[in-house]
């Protein structure tokens, strides 16, 4: 890598600790005016200092976001389709490197689709990323979008995430799974895990820790913290994890003081 590239790796991924919490509000690249991230500057305010970096499109950026702001911004430059068109696996590349460069991204997100039809145009749109990021020092985040029809196992998410890797990308996001520790070891680079649909703040709590105990770098999450009643006490949670090595229930038992509620049950994991 060189210095630029290994700059901006490092405002995503903490040198020392290799972890990050990344804060994901690209959800209306697809899915419209989310639950809850309607507003997106309302969404992310409060937020954006407790994130290690911001997942968002080019759109939100220039909407939504000071450019006083210092949070590294991973730019979502995949899309084209929606979730009521045709498939949501036909995506290109929606935003040019220049423009990337000019909005200061810190790292490049792409989503690929294996196993679907449009698999190998996703993963030229990924191997055409990292050449343009090389090029110009820009890591890329391999985000391994994961049809309905398939199974969210680690034998999938191993294969999705390792050809995610051959291919350049530098850091990978999946979903955490049973047998998690085979996805990250037969991956070469970082994996982030999404935290998916909105869960009680305990699971998503739990999911974050197990994630983190089978050998994630931490994570790209969105809905279970900007849907959460307290946004602001789930993201401390989740950094809490991640970057203090809580457990669950000292996580849960810390959102629950910041969220004014009271943990209830004593269990240690
Ligand atoms: C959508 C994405 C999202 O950023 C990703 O799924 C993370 O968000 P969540 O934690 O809400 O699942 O890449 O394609």
């Amino acid at each position: 890598m060189d210095w630029g590239m290994k700059n901006r790796f490092s405002q995503i991924i903490r040198p020392g600790t290799g972890r990050c919490v990344m804060l994901a509000v690209d959800h209306g690249y697809f899915l419209g005016p989310t639950e809850r991230l309607e507003n997106p500057r309302e969404t992310i305010e409060p937020l954006l200092n407790l994130a290690d970096s911001l997942m968002l499109t080019r759109g939100v950026l220039r909407s939504s976001v000071s450019p006083e702001s210092n949070t590294p911004i991973v730019l979502r430059v995949s899309g084209g389709s929606s979730i009521i068109g045709e498939d949501l696996s036909k995506e290109t590349i929606t935003t040019s490197i220049d423009e990337a460069i000019r909005l200061n991204a810190s790292c490049l997100a792409l989503s690929i689709f294996i196993g679907s039809k449009y698999e190998f145009q996703t993963l030229k749109n990924l191997s055409k990323l990292v050449n343009e990021g090389e090029k110009y020092g820009i890591p890329v985040l391999a985000v391994t979008a994961v049809g309905k029809e398939m199974a969210r196992d680690s034998r999938y998410l191993g294969l999705a995430c390792r050809i995610a890797a051959e291919l350049g990308a530098h850091v990978v996001k999946t979903y955490h799974c049973a047998d998690f520790r085979k996805v990250v070891d037969g991956c070469p680079v970082p994996v982030i895990i999404a935290g998916g649909k909105k869960l009680p703040e305990r699971d998503a709590l739990s999911l974050t820790a197990d994630a983190i105990q089978d050998g994630a770098s931490g994570v790209d999450m969105g809905r279970n913290i900007w849907q959460s009643d307290n946004p602001v006490a789930m993201i401390k949670a989740v950094r809490a994890i991640v970057h203090e090595n809580y457990n669950a229930q000292q996580a849960y038992d810390l959102f629950s003081e910041l969220s004014g509620l009271k943990s209830t049950q004593k269990r240690v994991r």
